[in-house]
């Protein structure tokens, strides 16, 4: 068929598998153009098909020669009907791994259940034995608690109060004021249990007590601080709360992973173009002027970029990574950078409609988006007739 984007609000409906194959070839070239990592070997991705996750699997493959296992949430191709994006990305990757003589298998499942935990268990045990690597990089609006059944979903909102200011419909680049109304006790408390640390311990928890982790594993999970302007939709909002749990829950880890002498980290990570992102309020139009500074100061970095930063000069240099106060992990260090803010900062009192084309990168945000889902590819001939049933070659 020819697969055209079809884009209802912030989601695209369709997605192109030689677009999503490309992306994922550029992402293992550009991991291969650089150094072998002294890495992981055998590495397990929770959330491994889009974003970070994706990025965070091809490092390990690609500069590490790690046999990996991903799991992710993706929704299968049927005839006439394309698969989520993640679907083509991860068929891609298993392709390229098994040709590269790698071991790469996955699973497609909710992440938050105890069946798919169980699975993932069992191919571990059948083809791993241990793992020394587990990436936890989930984004998901809803999570159904395996212990309690209940659904919870989580919200974008700020607390305390209504939180006002400009956003931009990236489709448009029409900016206008937007309101959002603080969030309930109860919508915190639903937004800590799908994004904060909970599932990450679950996981930790299962697979150490079925002796799966190695000794001196490592864990790593993904958070976001940005800059003061965002703070009350994202780092004092809901899905700030939760990111402090999950924060907090990174302690709670590495004690539990003390008798292996394994550790956990957040990593925190810079604002990128994802399906995640795309879905919260002002964050688009921040993006968008984030990337015009960053290009021009030669800093600009995408998922891959941030994350073979992550395990080369961060995961895997010294003994112990650098971190925070806090203790964590910074790769938001040139988007936090003081004359980069400061520029976005100006940058933003100035934004409107009308400024907007040449003061922000809507174009490179739109590209991004657009390229998530395999369009806007370059080198990727749109008018061709494609095979939209796709296999992944590694899928259990
Ligand atoms: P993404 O939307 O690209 O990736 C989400 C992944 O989770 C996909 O592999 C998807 O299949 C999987 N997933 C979702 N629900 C699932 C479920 N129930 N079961 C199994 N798999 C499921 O998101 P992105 O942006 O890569 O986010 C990953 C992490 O990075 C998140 O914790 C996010 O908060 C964090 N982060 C994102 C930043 C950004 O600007 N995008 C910045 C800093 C951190
Ligand atoms: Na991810």
């Amino acid at each position: 068929m020819i697969i055209e984007p079809r884009t209802r609000g912030f989601i695209c409906l369709t997605a192109h598998p030689k677009g999503c194959e490309k992306n994922v070839l550029n992402q293992i070239n550009y991991v291969k153009s650089k150094d072998p990592i002294e890495g992981p070997k055998n590495v397990l991705v929770i959330g491994a098909s889009t974003g970070f996750g994706l990025a965070s699997r091809i490092t390990s493959a690609f500069g590490s020669n790690a046999a990996t296992i991903g799991v992710f949430l993706e929704k299968p191709p049927k005839p006439n009907r394309p698969a989520s994006p993640g679907w083509y990305n991860s068929a891609a990757f298993e392709t390229q791994a098994h040709q590269a003589g790698l071991y790469a298998k996955s699973i497609n499942g909710d992440a938050f259940s105890d069946d798919i935990k169980k699975q993932t268990i069992e191919l571990i045990k059948k083809d791993l034995g241990q793992i020394d690597l587990v990436i936890y990089s989930l984004a998901s609006p809803v999570r159904l608690h395996p212990k309690t059944g209940i659904k919870h979903k989580s919200v974008l909102k700020p607390i305390g109060g209504v939180y006002t200011n400009k956003t931009v419909d990236f489709h448009t680049g029409d900016i206008s004021q937007i309101s959002i109304d603080p969030a309930t006790e109860e919508d915190v408390a639903n937004t800590i249990a799908v994004m904060g640390g909970e599932d990450w311990y679950f996981w930790i928890d299962a697979l150490q007590k079925e002796n799966l982790l190695a000794p001196n594993a490592t864990t790593v999970a993904y958070s976001y601080i940005g800059p003061k302007l965002t703070e009350p939709v994202y780092r004092k909002g809901t899905i700030g709360r939760a990111k402090d749990d999950l924060e907090a829950t990174a302690f709670k880890i590495s004690d539990s992973l003390k008798s292996i002498n394994g550790k956990a980290y957040v990593s925190v990570n810079k604002a990128l173009v994802t399906q995640a992102s795309s879905a919260i309020p002002v964050i688009p139009l921040y993006i968008s002027l984030l990337y015009k500074i960053m290009k021009e100061n030669n800093v600009h970095e995408g998922c891959i970029e941030q994350m073979e930063r992550l395990f080369s000069e961060r995961l895997y240099t010294t003994e112990q990574p650098n971190t925070d106060k806090e203790g964590r992990i910074r790769v938001d260090d040139w988007e936090m950078r003081e004359d980069i803010q400061a520029q976005i900062k100006d940058l933003w009192d100035n934004a409107t409609t009308e400024t907007l084309g040449s003061i922000g990168d809507l174009e490179g945000y739109n590209t991004d988006f657009f390229n998530l889902f395999g369009f806007k590819v370059e080198g990727v001939n749109y008018d061709e007739d494609v095979n939209e049933i796709v296999e992944i070659p590694g899928l259990q």
